[in-house]
């Protein structure tokens, strides 16, 4: 094992070459991506309206059938908060990495869309999409009004709209707990984490299956799997690499180190 600091001063010169000849790199996302955005995890403290509630509790087609203002608000306040946020410097490494890679598979559980306004193309979204609401009943697509929704900060309850054809509630169009990944999403994702020789797992606690499942499919396939995350996870025992820092200071710095001269390698 190796370890950087914050700085991005030092990598192993192993993984840095790893990373610089592979062929097949996939990076698999999850919220501490969009922490620096200020998008909030799901695990972060609620505040104002929230806090009474387990961001996980809200997430659930039962709490939308019990509550549907109560869920709608929620997802409301969460869309103006990626409506308002921008890409930070770990989206747009990720990006640029496609142009340093014969080939790169992005796969995010976030529901924003900031990989795709920093650039990156063909993102794999194992858990939906904020922006494609469908009808809850009928599955209809529907779509927001132009804007970003003027959302109190404390956040507040929102009914949601009418389905135009079947007058069901509209629901956001992510995976909630309990509910099955999009089939061609995941099969993509599957064959991704299996066919690539390098996954970068970053900014996910990987607890939430079957996501969670791919960095160990990578490793089991022969990938090298380097991890960047400030904090501990499960992936700690199964990653060739642990990079204990901010995405959006430590990617950038391993790119750098990987593509601009190799000049931060150790040996
Ligand atoms: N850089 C890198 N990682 C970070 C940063 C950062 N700046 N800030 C926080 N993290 C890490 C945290 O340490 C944590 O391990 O991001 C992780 C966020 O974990 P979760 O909130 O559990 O997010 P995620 O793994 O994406 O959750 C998976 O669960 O809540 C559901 O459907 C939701 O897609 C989500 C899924």
């Amino acid at each position: 094992m190796n370890d950087m600091n914050d700085s991005g001063a030092l990598f192993s010169g192993q993984m840095v070459a790893a990373l610089r000849h592979a062929r097949h790199v996939v990076v698999l996302t999850g919220a501490g991506v969009s922490a620096e955005s200020g998008v909030p995890t799901f695990r972060d403290a609620q505040t104002g309206l929230w806090a009474r509630y387990d961001a996980t509790a809200l997430a659930t087609p039962d709490a939308f059938r019990a509550d549907p203002a109560l869920v709608w608000g929620w997802y409301e306040w969460r869309r103006a908060a990626v409506m308002r946020a921008a890409p930070n410097p770990a989206h747009a490494a990720v990006a640029a990495l496609a142009r340093q890679v014969p080939e790169l598979t992005v796969i995010t559980q976030n529901v924003d869309d900031l990989h795709e306004r920093a650039g990156s193309a063909g993102v794999i979204h194992l858990h939906g999409r904020l922006m494609q609401p469908r009808c809850f009943q009928c599955g209809t697509p529907w779509r927001y009004p132009a804007g970003v929704p003027d959302e109190p900060e404390g956040g507040r309850r929102v009914t949601p709209p009418d389905c135009p054809r079947c007058a069901g509630p509209i629901r956001p169009g992510v995976v909630w707990f309990g509910e099955g990944l999009p089939a061609d999403e995941w099969q993509s994702a599957l064959a991704a984490a299996a066919g690539c020789d390098l996954m970068l797992a970053i900014g996910t606690s990987a607890l939430v299956y079957p996501a969670a499942e791919l960095p160990q499919i990578a490793v089991n396939t022969g990938a090298t799997l380097v991890q960047i995350n400030p904090q501990a996870t499960s992936l700690d025992g199964i990653a060739h690499w642990n990079l204990p820092g901010a995405a959006g200071i430590t990617l950038p710095a391993l790119l750098r180190a990987a593509f601009v001269g190799g000049m931060n390698e150790t040996a």
